[in-house]
């Protein structure tokens, strides 16, 4: 995209987190800068600060777009999301693996045209954009042009994402098929023309165990451990029917978990959605290893497939590493306000702790970033790091205007009554892509 001019500025009240509100008390983990500046160049920070001690930093005709009743925050980071789904998100009736036949292969067939898959990428990534997300790591389909198309776009637009080829060599329809040796060529070529391109980064992305023969795991195990930097991402332990067949299918796995870890597929950046059927012995595993658990509880309680132990997880004697996901179009929304609302339901289910607003804000961004192992480049405000940004109007509604107390107030109710109404505008790599439309009288 061309942009000018290359130095761009920000005012208003900046939102970020200097430390993990799990470990400390939640307040002490955020910062706040009421009357704030950010300078942006080259889509990097180069300043962030009080604006009257940073103003004197503007270069001459710098532009210098006030939001003075908004905060802003480092853009939302969503860990876990199906672009193909768009189609079929809120299709009714079924559980997990019902699910995926009635309505997830045959909307993803649809993606052996490549123009279809372009304009899919184009409306997925506006949505997430209008939501106040600038990263995520997103499934593809099993066609390799589905990759191409998502990516493409995602260059076009300056946005720091994941994405990766489904891996499936059986238990789905013929025409939804790779096979070991198939997916592991695609799979290298896409790797050679997407991962470390500009800002765009490849998941090697084996849909699950049940659509994968161990030969395929093990190839994708090889892939995955190719090249520094790249990602793998799968599911895991989604609901009891999938564990019971994963099983059956792989009778020497010690557990779940240590079926993909006997092909080489867990380590840091390697990402499992779910998780919420895991015993203490894989939140072990996941600690000592440095992957990370995709909480999704908008999809976890719209398919009816459990509920995440978040604070088990979190445990400060070893904590796992957790982002939050949509898994849209298992997930009912884009936006990870309405994710941060749900977590906080599925944590009051839990008989334990509440997860606490700034808990909340934090997994969506700074939280996000350390689990994917980005943090020195995306989840924060400080100098040095991507200019990618959100917006909030914490008064976008009726109900949310009546209430303004202390911030973490503010945002626990941005995260229960707000979504996409909320986000006033989105900037990516030190530019506003995306600017709520203002409705007239
Ligand atoms: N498990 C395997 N594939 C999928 C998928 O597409 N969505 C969800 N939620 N779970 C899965
Ligand atoms: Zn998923």
């Amino acid at each position: 995209m061309p942009h000018t001019p290359t130095t761009t500025a920000l005012r208003g009240c900046l939102l970020s987190f200097k430390g993990n509100p799990f470990t400390c008390p939640p307040e002490e983990a955020l910062w706040v800068e009421e009357d704030g500046l950010l300078i942006m160049q080259n889509g990097k920070i180069t300043h962030c600060g009080p604006y009257t001690q940073t103003h004197q930093f503007l270069p001459a005709n710098c532009p210098v777009t006030h939001y003075p009743d908004s905060l802003i925050s480092a853009g939302f980071i969503d860990t876990h999301v199906h672009y193909p789904q768009l189609p079929v998100i809120a299709s009714w009736g079924d559980e997990l693996l019902a699910w995926l036949q009635h309505y997830v292969f045959p909307a993803e067939s649809r993606f052996a045209d490549k123009t279809f898959a372009s304009a899919t990428a184009k409306a997925f990534l506006t949505e997430l954009l209008r939501n106040g997300t600038t990263t995520a790591a997103v499934y593809c389909t099993v066609h390799s042009h589905s990759v191409d198309a998502f990516f493409e776009e995602s260059a076009r637009l300056g946005t720091r994402m994941i994405a990766g080829k489904v891996l499936m060599d059986r238990n789905a329809p013929t025409a939804l098929q790779d096979t070991a040796q198939q997916g592991y060529a695609d799979s290298a070529a896409l790797i050679a023309r997407w991962h470390g391109n500009g800002r765009q980064l490849y998941a090697v992305t084996p849909r699950f165990a049940l659509t994968s023969t161990p030969e395929q795991l093990e190839l994708a195990g090889t892939l995955f451990n190719s090249q520094p930097g790249l990602f793998m991402q799968t599911h895991l332990s989604e609901t009891q029917q999938e564990c019971a067949e994963v099983k059956r299918l792989f009778p020497n796995a010690t557990s779940y978990l240590d079926v993909y870890d006997k092909a080489g597929l867990v380590g840091p950046r390697a990402l499992f959605g779910h998780g919420i059927h895991l015993h203490e012995q894989d939140f072990q595993h996941c600690h000592t290893t440095g992957c990370m658990l995709a909480h999704c509880p908008t999809s976890n309680l719209f398919l009816g497939s459990g509920l995440f132990k978040l604070f088990d997880a979190k445990g400060p004697h070893r904590p796992v590493r957790v982002g939050l996901g949509t898994d849209v179009g298992a997930g009912t929304s884009l936006s990870l306000l309405a994710t941060m609302g749900e977590a906080y339901k599925v944590s009051a289910l839990a008989n334990g702790p509440k997860l606490h607003a700034l808990q909340a804000f934090w997994l969506a961004t700074a939280g996000a970033a350390q689990s994917l192992h980005l943090s020195h480049k995306i989840g924060t405000l400080a100098v040095g790091m991507e200019a990618d940004l959100c917006v909030l109007n914490p008064k976008a509604t009726p109900l949310l205007a009546q209430r303004s107390q202390s911030i973490a107030d503010t945002l626990f109710a941005l995260m229960i009554l707000g979504d996409d109404r909320c986000i006033e505008a989105t900037w990516v790599n030190g530019h506003c892509v995306y600017q709520q439309p203002h409705k007239g009288l």
